[in-house]
């Protein structure tokens, strides 16, 4: 894992990175112990080569004796920067390092950073974007060709007014940073390995590793006595059991009620019966990122020591088509008693959380979050960077809305509605499992989040996560695949109670 130090002036490393404002003042921002490279910046002004623009880079060779390395790196313009533009120059500038071999890496953090941030947000986000910049999943690559294992990070720093509290800071990064890259890599691994059986290993070992966190696994013959309909249901066209997560963190007041996180856990969705054409099926291992984002949020929870009950749920099983496989046209019986018309087996992502949604009741929860890669309407709606948010809940809605645009992820609201409710209602069963709006063509994200509230009575919030959970290319400051989106919105939120 990497660590993160202190840069002093005896250090050595394989890359420094001097992050630079556009401006007139590029040879002004070069601090004092880089004085030698000063020359080699005024040609870059001269030239133009080089302005500090947003994420433009520049690698200098030879310049220092004690960096092999310095990577110039722009920030933009001073009144532009947020902490999303800061990580996301972090993030860039540690990644390019790493992908020129760079095992060392020196960060220097210009003090206009520090000052507008503060000690704990500079040192925090800081390390949340270095950590997650250095991960790449590349296990299955072989030696020679894996991305260079990042050993420190020296950060250097020369306004900080309070040493304990960017310590911190640094260490609250580190705990978010590798929760977050937890719920990256469970969703990263192939569908193979990752099975509802490894998803709940995972939890387990969680457990294991914090003693505040009591993890239980339901197998099938649980799942079927608390009469988990719609769970058994999707599970029984695959050779792999269902299971069902419970992940209880219990250390606020006894008396407060707790927040309950949700998140759907298909290994793999291949449609079932119903089954995606290609190329649909392909990143369905992604169908559990709702799942990952529920591990990741209750790993944060118990390394950071929050004063709260949070309760981590998640229904896992894969959605496979062969001759046991739930057909359209079943009805299944969800645990609050509700029954269901399945009319299409590719829409078992709501099946799966109804019966999760269902047995959240027990703990008369003070709020329900469930993440679920839910819907592709979402995607359609909102493209990939954003994902949806459904709530009747005015004030989670902006609080989410705000921890998100903190947390450098953005959400967006869409909507709850009697048309929607009314759309999923049923002849032949109380709901069906895709909606009538538009011969079922429309408003898929708002049907499906409509279906979900069926089985709750309670305060509830639904993030479909299907849109910016994951992607193919990545982007400069972070690598493809699953990004861990919601671990560090909600933790940014939950810290607001503290
Ligand atoms: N897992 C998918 C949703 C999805 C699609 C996530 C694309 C990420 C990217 C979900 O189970 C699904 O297949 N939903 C169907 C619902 C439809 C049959 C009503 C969909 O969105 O097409
Ligand atoms: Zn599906
Ligand atoms: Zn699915």
């Amino acid at each position: 894992m990497t660590t993160y130090e202190d840069l002093e002036d005896t250090t050595h490393t394989d890359c420094l990175v001097i992050p630079i404002l556009e401006n007139d003042t590029i040879e002004a921002q070069i601090p004092s112990y880089c004085d030698g490279i000063k020359k080699t910046v005024d040609s870059l002004v001269v030239t133009k080569d080089f302005e500090g623009k947003p994420l433009q880079q520049t690698v200098l060779y030879g310049a220092h004796s004690q960096h092999k390395r310095i990577l110039l790196i722009g920030l933009g313009k001073e009144e532009d920067i947020t902490t999303e533009t800061w990580k996301q120059t972090v993030g860039a500038s540690i990644r390019t390092a790493q992908e020129k071999k760079s095992s060392t890496i020196a960060m220097h953090i210009p003090s206009h950073i520090i000052t507008r941030f503060g000690d704990s947000i500079a040192a925090k986000e800081t390390v949340i974007a270095a950590h997650t910049a250095t991960y790449s999943f590349d296990t299955h690559k072989e030696e020679g060709a894996q991305t260079t294992r990042v050993e420190t990070i020296y950060l250097y720093k020369n306004n900080t007014t309070d040493e304990t509290v960017w310590q911190r800071g640094i260490d609250t990064g580190i705990h978010i940073a590798e929760s977050v890259n937890l719920a990256r890599h469970l969703g990263n691994t192939p569908p193979s390995d990752m099975t509802p059986a490894s998803l709940a290993q995972e939890a387990q070992k969680l457990g294991e590793v914090f003693p505040s966190l009591l993890v239980k696994v339901l197998e099938k013959s649980e799942i079927e006595k608390l009469g988990m309909g719609c769970l058994l249901g999707v599970s029984q066209g695959s050779v792999l059991e269902p299971k069902f997560i419970i992940m209880e963190y219990l250390q606020g007041n006894k008396e407060d009620t707790p927040m309950v996180f949700v998140g759907k856990g298909i290994t793999f969705d291949s449609g079932g019966l119903s089954l995606k054409p290609d190329p649909y099926i392909r990143d369905m291992k992604f169908d559990m990122l709702g799942a990952a984002t529920v591990l990741g949020i209750m790993r944060a929870a118990a390394a950071l020591g929050l004063k709260q009950n949070i309760i981590g749920l998640v229904p896992t099983c894969e959605n496979m088509p062969s001759g046991s496989s739930y057909r359209p046209d079943d009805i299944l019986r969800a645990m609050n008693g509700k029954t269901v018309l399945i009319q299409n087996t590719d829409a078992e992502g709501r099946l799966i959380l109804a019966d999760a949604l269902s047995y959240a009741s027990k703990y008369t929860p003070k709020h329900v979050i469930d993440f679920a890669t839910l819907t592709g309407a979402c995607v359609v709606a909102l493209g990939n960077e954003r994902s949806g948010i459904f709530t009747k809940d005015d004030t989670m809605s902006s609080n989410l809305q705000a921890a998100a645009e903190k947390s450098g992820e953005k959400l967006w609201r869409l909507p709850l509605g009697k048309e929607y409710t009314e759309a999923v209602k049923c002849e032949v069963a109380d709901v069906k499992n895709i909606g009538g709006v538009g011969g079922a063509r429309y408003a898929g994200a708002s049907t499906a989040a409509a279906f979900l509230e069926y089985f709750t009575d309670y305060p509830w919030t639904h993030i479909d996560l299907s849109c910016s959970s994951y992607g193919e290319k990545g982007k400069p400051w972070i690598r493809g695949g699953a990004n861990g989106f919601g671990v560090q919105t909600i933790i940014t939120y939950l810290q607001t109670l503290e």
